[in-house]
């Protein structure tokens, strides 16, 4: 028997009680052991809840229950349950999390302390809800060496631009249904200004290259500024717009330019095609070629679905390391994305042209603005030298 304990009973946290519960005997069988959820951890009652005898309030309880296996940690952030995800694994019980914040940012620390202690720190659902995506990397591609992991990589953001695109809705309407779908964090601003995506693509590249990448080490920008200008001179270029969170591993030296920006995204490529709150992320190898991950990167089911995952290979490795890994980061790790070359869109005031680059149109283009695609390979010094004395609207790089 292995019991289980939730911290955290919100929309993650209760899908995990959920899955398994409604899943539970299907679960036992596949570990060969009985999964029983023992505990829920929350300040709040859930007195119509089926689960509300398991509800407690006091952590000790669990962190002192010598019968807990495995605790799962949906709390969030990077406080409390830090702490409590630090008590667990020094009470010998394996950790799993949906919880991309404190993996981004405390993922070596708390790996580590999972080595010492012979358990597990598991975190498949951190990325991409439920798309397996982080043990595929471990195991299955683990012949190969990585060079580049590209991104659609939060499921709100990709929502928003899709209704943007597709209804033409503004950008406040359609967040405003995103919310209403229950797909935006609490607070929008992680998703909507890059970060929620910042910390997965830490994630992805601390894994695929083996040092850990903080989000202070990758540069961010969401999709506030984007209009439905933008949206329609991509269209008339072929492309759209998405939110990428991408990886390169330069090969000459081994360091790793991350970050996370809108895009323009040709129509042909599969990330083009990425619509809604699915998420798609693209890993190259030098074995594997392109391979795509695909599937739900949101929501209260699909993200317990790698969680209960999780806990299962936890439960089946019972005093038996099986945490991801990677090792302790550092400046020397990173490299610029002023060193990345691309070809670029910009949004100008004024119409006078720029060099090397072909104008847009778009039926809702500001007057007395103009849209460009500049096509070739620039640095991003390179093309800020080509809009010199041009007031720049936006300016992304066009997916190559
Ligand atoms: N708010 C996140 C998203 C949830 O929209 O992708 C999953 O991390």
């Amino acid at each position: 028997m292995v019991n289980v304990a939730i911290l955290g009973f919100g929309t993650v946290g209760s899908g995990v009680a959920e899955v398994i519960h409604k899943n539970g005997q299907h679960i036992s069988e596949r570990v060969s052991n009985q999964i029983a959820l023992k505990y829920i951890l929350d300040i709040r009652d859930f007195p119509e809840s089926i689960f509300a005898g398991q509800i407690v309030h006091d952590f000790s309880v669990i962190e002192q229950d010598p019968t807990v296996g495995v605790v799962v940690e949906t709390i969030g952030g990077a406080t409390i349950a830090l702490d409590y995800t630090r008590r667990a694994l020094m009470a010998g019980k394996s950790v799993v999390t949906s919880n991309k914040e404190l993996v981004a940012t405390h993922g070596y620390e708390l790996m580590q302390l999972a080595r010492e202690k012979n358990v597990s720190y598991l975190f498949e659902a951190s990325v991409g809800g439920g798309i397996p995506i982080l043990k595929p990397i471990r195991t299955c591609l683990a012949a190969n060496e990585l060079s580049e992991i590209t991104g659609i990589l939060n499921g709100t953001t990709n929502y928003i631009l899709t209704r943007m695109i597709r209804a033409g809705l503004s950008f406040e309407e359609a967040l405003r249904e995103a919310q209403a779908n229950g797909y935006a964090e609490r607070n929008p601003a992680a998703d909507i200004e890059g970060h929620d995506a910042c910390r997965k693509i830490c994630i992805l590249a601390s894994l695929a290259f083996g040092r850990q990448i903080s989000p202070d080490q990758v540069p961010t920008e969401g999709i506030t500024s984007i209009t439905l200008a933008d949206v329609e001179y991509a269209k008339s270029a072929g492309m759209k717009i998405k939110l990428l969170g991408r990886a390169i591993r330069r090969e000459a030296d081994g360091k790793v330019c991350a970050y996370v920006a809108p895009h323009l995204v040709p129509d042909e490529s599969p990330l083009a095609n990425v619509e809604g709150v699915f998420n798609a992320i693209s890993v190259v190898g030098d074995a594997i070629g392109d391979v795509m991950f695909y599937g739900q990167g949101a929501g209260k089911l699909p993200t317990a679905s790698a969680v209960v995952g999780d806990v299962m290979d936890a439960a089946k490795h019972m005093c038996y390391l099986k945490s991801n890994c990677w090792e302790a980061g550092g400046p020397e790790v990173v490299f610029s994305q002023e060193e990345v070359a691309s070809a670029w869109y910009a949004r100008v005031a004024g119409e006078e042209p720029v060099e090397g680059a072909r104008k847009l149109s778009a039926a809702q283009g500001e007057p007395g603005e103009s849209a460009w695609l500049i096509e070739g390979a620039l640095r991003p010094a390179e093309v800020r030298a080509r809009l010199a004395g041009r007031e720049v609207k936006n300016l992304y790089r066009v997916l190559g």
